[in-house]
């Protein structure tokens, strides 16, 4: 199977993304799929565009967190989406075919636009957004996509698109399939989504210190208010991390011991602080040593942009002819 997906570069990565996407990602790596993941900076740039200051810093961050948890340069292509410029040209071809009604009906276009309230989004970029994204599909003809949930509209889009451009020019480009991530959703420390703009997360990089303090502040089962309370895991924002963090022994004890009040949840916490650093501490190690060595950040993403590049011009090497041009 050929798989591609991508991140937009927000800065250091956070439990819900490790759990909600990379996770996945070093499976199918594992599985010996064939797998490129693109850091999508252009992506970034369609909403923050007029304060691009920190993308740099944002995409060194992304990638040392691909690599510290495992994603291996070796086996999966790497890359960041602007040293390709075949996503460029794939996006402005795409755009030719593509419905204007299509876009502006993509639920996701209109939720963000409210969400991000202080930027100005009514650009010509952002409501192409998902065009670029059919792009980065496309160009690796890939046949599957590990998406979380809320990608699903942009991935139907997608299809769509390669259904057009297969019905125009007669071709037989494959249409993805979304590959859903099956982890228990793991939330913020507020109960609300894991995300940077909350402050509500906590980071891979995260020290110690950083990490004792968040998970103390964590949100449990509303309906415990006093220790001698029984509490259900079921109803704890901290139990799905227990759940893909804590061996199942000590899960098992949690279970009853927070069910007949045996258990308190400041106890309960610190079981989870220790899980956590078990979990990091591998992850940042690796992390230490691979930002120890200058050059070779650069050198994954010259090496994996020229992987990219075969495969991508190839692609639009035949979108090319099929559309007349040279
Ligand atoms: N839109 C995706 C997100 O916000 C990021 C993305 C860009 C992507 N290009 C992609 C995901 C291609 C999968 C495939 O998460
Ligand atoms: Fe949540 Fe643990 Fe408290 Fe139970 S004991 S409510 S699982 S924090």
């Amino acid at each position: 199977m050929r798989i591609l997906s991508g991140m937009r570069p927000t800065g250091k990565l956070h439990l819900g993304n490790y759990f909600g996407a990379l996770a996945h990602w070093v499976k199918l790596q594992q599985q010996g799929e064939e797998c490129f993941f693109s850091i999508v900076d252009w992506h970034a740039l369609s909403s923050d565009y007029a304060d691009p200051t920190e993308l740099q810093s944002n995409i060194r961050e992304v990638l040392l967190d691909w690599l510290a948890v495992g994603l291996d340069p070796q086996r999966s292509t790497i890359f960041l989406q602007s040293q390709v410029k075949e996503h460029a040209e794939m996006y402005l071809l795409l755009s030719m075919i593509t419905p204007l009604g299509w876009l502006t009906r993509v639920p996701t276009y209109k939720e963000q636009q409210q969400e991000l309230q202080g930027k100005d989004l009514s650009t010509h970029g952002f409501l192409g957004y998902p065009v670029l994204q059919a792009a980065d599909i496309l160009l690796y003809q890939s046949d599957a996509v590990p998406v979380g949930e809320d990608q699903l509209p942009h991935l139907e889009l997608t299809r769509e698109i390669i259904r057009r451009l297969n019905g125009l020019y007669k071709l037989k480009l494959p249409e993805p399939k979304p590959l859903l991530t099956k982890t228990p959703k793991i939330n913020g420390t507020d109960g609300r989504k894991m995300s940077k703009s909350y402050n509500n997360a906590i980071y891979l990089a995260d020290s110690k210190a950083q990490i004792d303090k968040a998970v103390m502040e964590m949100v449990t089962d509303p309906a415990r208010k006093r220790r001698s309370d029984p509490g259900e895991p079921d109803n704890c924002n901290l139990f799905p991390l227990h759940r893909v963090m804590t061996d199942s022994n000590t899960r098992d004890e949690i279970v009853s011991g927070c069910r007949s009040a045996q258990l308190g949840c400041v106890d309960c916490k610190k079981l989870l602080t220790t899980s956590i650093h078990n979990f990091l501490e591998p992850i940042q190690k690796k992390r230490q040593t691979t930002a120890k060595d200058a050059g070779y950040l650069d050198r994954v993403l010259a090496d994996g942009a020229e992987k990219a590049r075969r495969v991508a011009a190839s692609t639009i090497d035949q979108i090319r002819k099929a559309m007349n041009l040279k």
